[in-house]
Parts: C-alpha cells; structure tokens; sequence
C-alpha cells in the first residue's frame, strides 16, 4: 500500500517525486488553490513500506509508471495533470508512453529526456554498492550540496535532509537500478500534445537549464520557466516562483 497525501478539489495534479525523496518534497505545493493534490510516496520512501517487489525481481520506471496509474484508478482519477520532479519527470515520461489518454497536462521539474551515459549508468552501480554496505546515508551526504544553493537557509536544508533520510535502502536500490536501465524518452517528446509547463532552478547542477531548453524546443508548444536562485529543487527551495508559475499554468489547462 502506497502512503498518499490527496487534498483539494479541482483539476487533479499527481505529483511524483525525484530521488531520493518523498512526497513531502512537495509540501510547498499544497499551496496552490482549486486543484486536488495526489502526492504519493514511492516504495520504499517516505512511509510507503514495504518496497517494491515484482515478480521478475526487477524494477522499471514502467513499474514506478503502472503503480501509479493504478493508484489513479483508485482514486477514480480518469485524466490528470502528471508533474515530476527529475526522477518523477522520467516516470511521468513511463506514464505518457503507457497511457497517454490519461494524461491531461504535463509538468517537469528539474528533469531531463536522456538515458544514462555509460559513466552515469557506473555511478548508479557504484551507489547501490554504497547503499548495501552503509544504507543511505552516504547517498544523502553526496546529493544535499547539490540539491540547494549555497543561500539556502539551514532550516530547509535540515527538512531536506530529513525528507531524503526517510528513504530505505531497498527503496533506494530499486531506484537506482530503474533509472539506470530508464530509457531515452527524446522519441516521446515531439508526441506529446499536451499542455506542458518545464520548470528548472537556474542554477541547477544535476538537471541544468540546458537539458529543460532542449526538452522545451522538443515539446510541441510547451513553455519554459527558469527559476533564479534555485537549484536542483525549485519547487522546495523558491516554492512562490513555482507556485505562481504552475497556478498560471493550471488556469490555461
Ligand atoms: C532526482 O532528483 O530524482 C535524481 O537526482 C535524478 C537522477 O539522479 O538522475
């Protein structure tokens, strides 16, 4: 059973998270008015227990993708709005090849269409390695610096930290290894017609602008946002510039 958070009536909003995080990413987001928030925590993270496990042993972002579609049709959800954040933008992209139908608009935060290079692919590996013989810890000391910018204040880099923390090692290695084997999701993009909303922190290092503008030069109408003094968690760290911009947005869908 997934945990979710689902509040507000309106245009559904499923809200997927990034590595390795949890829903509470998103609790900046609640804030946005006249839509119904869907935030669930994957397996494995935040108070989803216990991880994924499917049958052939391995995990995909179509896994990630087919569990939330069923947990749309749980909540009797038809179509909506799929917003991910890096992770979450490469399980949205399993859910638009999946069941497109369902999709009614699209927003990516901090994401990129590409697969893993061969030396990313390495580090994933590396990291599960990690993991096995440390937990997680070692994977949120290496990934908070690069989450916020240096200006961050120390009470949302300590919610941070305590939000990826919440993250197991089975959730984590699943990830892991899901996002290395992810597809390349460029075929995708062009087919994409609907409306789709990039965000990105502009001082993003893991997910830079460069990756959003090619994505927004892909995507048939789509509008790019850039976000100053952010990094890769825009929506976390400069929640009223993102906030504003979704709201616009969501009004036009
Ligand atoms: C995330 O924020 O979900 C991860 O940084 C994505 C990635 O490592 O590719």
């Amino acid at each position: 059973m997934l945990n979710v958070t689902d509040l507000g009536e309106g245009t559904p909003i499923l809200w997927v998270h990034g590595f390795p995080f949890a829903s509470s990413i998103y609790e900046n987001q609640l804030a946005i008015r006249s839509v119904r928030h869907v935030m669930p925590d994957l397996p494995g993270f935040g108070q989803s227990r216990p991880p994924i496990a499917e049958t052939s042993g391995t995990v995909s972002m179509d896994t990630y993708a087919r569990l939330m579609l069923d947990l749309l049709d749980h909540r009797g959800i038809d179509r909506a709005i799929f917003a991910g954040l890096s992770m979450g933008g490469y399980i949205c992209f399993a859910m638009a090849r999946l069941a497109p139908k369902r999709m009614r608009g699209l927003i990516l935060l901090d994401t990129r269409e590409t697969a893993d290079t061969e030396e990313g692919r390495k580090g994933r590996y590396d990291s599960i390695e990690k993991v096995k013989q440390a937990g997680v810890k070692p994977i949120v000391d290496s990934m908070l610096p690069k989450m916020l910018t240096p200006r961050a204040p120390r009470e949302m880099r300590d919610r941070l930290r305590e939000i990826m923390s919440s993250a197991s090692p089975d959730g984590v290695i699943a990830a892991l290894g899901a996002m290395a084997t992810r597809p390349d999701s460029s075929p995708l993009l062009p087919e994409i017609h609907v409306p789709t909303l990039i965000l990105v922190g502009e001082q993003d290092p893991i997910t830079p602008p460069t990756d959003s503008e090619r994505m927004a030069a892909a995507i048939p109408g789509s509008q790019l946002v850039r976000i100053p003094g952010a990094a890769h968690v825009s929506n976390f760290e400069k929640s009223s510039e993102v906030n504003r911009a979704v709201a616009t947005f969501i009004a036009k869908v």
